[in-house]
């Protein structure tokens, strides 16, 4: 394990996020009903942000570019580039499903420690 500290506790309020870049990840910090989430900060599709990316009440990341959705607790994936119509599916085609990235997440002497390894 590897763990790093990337953010004091009070700068993550409930339903915060925070984009935070460390020497070689580019994270997405989610403070989702009180839990805390370190997911990469890019769409496994094309690479984009999803610091604007919906988040469900159940805990899913919606992509806001095609709108592929992720379990935030495991990164599966759960619908792959179902937007625009038709031309999501045929999108959907051509590129393999991945899952998005997820990291364990601690909180230790007021800091949010993510485990990189
Ligand atoms: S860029 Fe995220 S689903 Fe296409």
């Amino acid at each position: 394990m590897s763990w790093t500290k990337v953010l004091a506790v009070d700068s993550l309020p409930v339903g915060s996020r925070q984009v935070v870049k460390t020497d070689d990840h580019n994270l997405l910090l989610l403070n989702h009903q009180g839990q805390l989430y370190a997911v990469k900060n890019s769409c496994p599709h094309l690479k984009i942000s999803l610091k604007k990316a919906k988040l469900t009440d159940e805990g899913d990341l919606v992509c806001p570019m095609h709108r592929s959705v992720f379990d935030l607790k495991t990164g599966a994936v759960k619908t792959w580039i179902p937007w625009p119509p038709v031309v999501g599916k045929a999108l959907a085609m051509l590129s393999q499903e991945k899952a998005l990235a997820v990291f364990p997440v601690k909180t230790e002497e007021g800091s949010i420690w993510v485990d990189l390894t």
